[in-house]
């Protein structure tokens, strides 16, 4: 089975428009000279347009196709001299770095979903220079979600919670919120059917295939009847004292 590759309908894999990646880099202050290291960066667009801004850059993801697609969009935007990207476990990198980004991937650093969020927050603590900052793209609850909504959902009602709790959490682990913006409605459609695409493009060449049909049933299931408008995705600028 072959699916065509989500970068080539999306920007991101997340929820999230050019627009609003530009406000968030703009949001890290100067890159200008900065290390930016970016865990579970995908293809790494949002690396790469930090690296485009000044700063050098390192992404870690355990996907190879991804990080091919990544490193090949850094030679034609001539800023593979400045950035590397490697295939590998995210969770076990170790290095410094003057801004680190997580951004929809809290779960590279392992353990059950309900300690995500705070491992993300610890890795930048050990992995953040004094003034570093931390760009933490997260889940919370946009509405409590209903019984018959997390009933078909792969997702605990504990995993998140609200902004405000995920701020909170933040600040309790030594961080200052300089930025918070949310993903739009508009930001999840075209995200949910960019990957509904894939299967809808899929399934016209290939109306037999069972596989994929329940696996693109699942998905719409998930999102008409589970998360559209329930859950949010957050994005928060962090900083650390020098
Ligand atoms: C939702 S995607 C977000 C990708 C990227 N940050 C972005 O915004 O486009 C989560 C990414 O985490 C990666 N990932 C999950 N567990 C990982 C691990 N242990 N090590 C490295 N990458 C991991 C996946 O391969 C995937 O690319």
């Amino acid at each position: 089975m072959t699916l065509t590759p989500l970068h080539d309908d999306l920007l991101f894999n997340g929820p999230l428009s050019s627009y609003r990646a530009d406000l968030l880099l703009r949001s890290l202050g100067p890159l200008d000279g900065q290390h930016v290291v970016d865990l579970g960066c995908g293809w790494a667009d949002l690396l790469l347009r930090a690296v485009a801004a000044g700063a050098t850059g390192h992404g870690v993801d355990q996907d190879a196709e991804a990080i091919a697609h990544g490193r090949k969009v850094a030679v034609d935007r001539g800023l593979a001299d400045r950035v590397t990207l490697d295939v590998g476990d995210a969770g076990a990198w170790t290095g410094s770095a003057d801004v680190l980004i997580v951004n929809g991937a809290s779960q590279v650093f392992g353990g059950e979903p309900l300690t995500h969020t705070v491992n993300a927050l610890e890795a930048g603590r050990r992995i953040l220079r004094p003034g570093g900052r931390l760009l933490l793209g997260e889940g919370f609850w946009e509405r409590e979600p209903t019984a018959a909504q997390l009933a078909v959902m792969p997702i605990e009602r504990e995993q998140y919670g609200s902004v405000a709790d995920l701020v909170d959490l933040a600040l309790a682990h030594g961080y200052q919120l300089q930025w918070l913006s949310q993903a739009s409605q508009d930001d999840w459609d075209e995200f949910e059917s960019a990957h509904a695409l894939g299967y809808v493009r899929h399934l016209q060449a290939h109306p037999d295939d069972t596989e994929v049909r329940a696996r693109a049933d699942r998905q719409r299931t998930w999102r008409l009847h589970g998360w559209r408008g329930v859950l949010g995705m957050v994005y928060l600028t962090l900083v650390l004292p020098l």
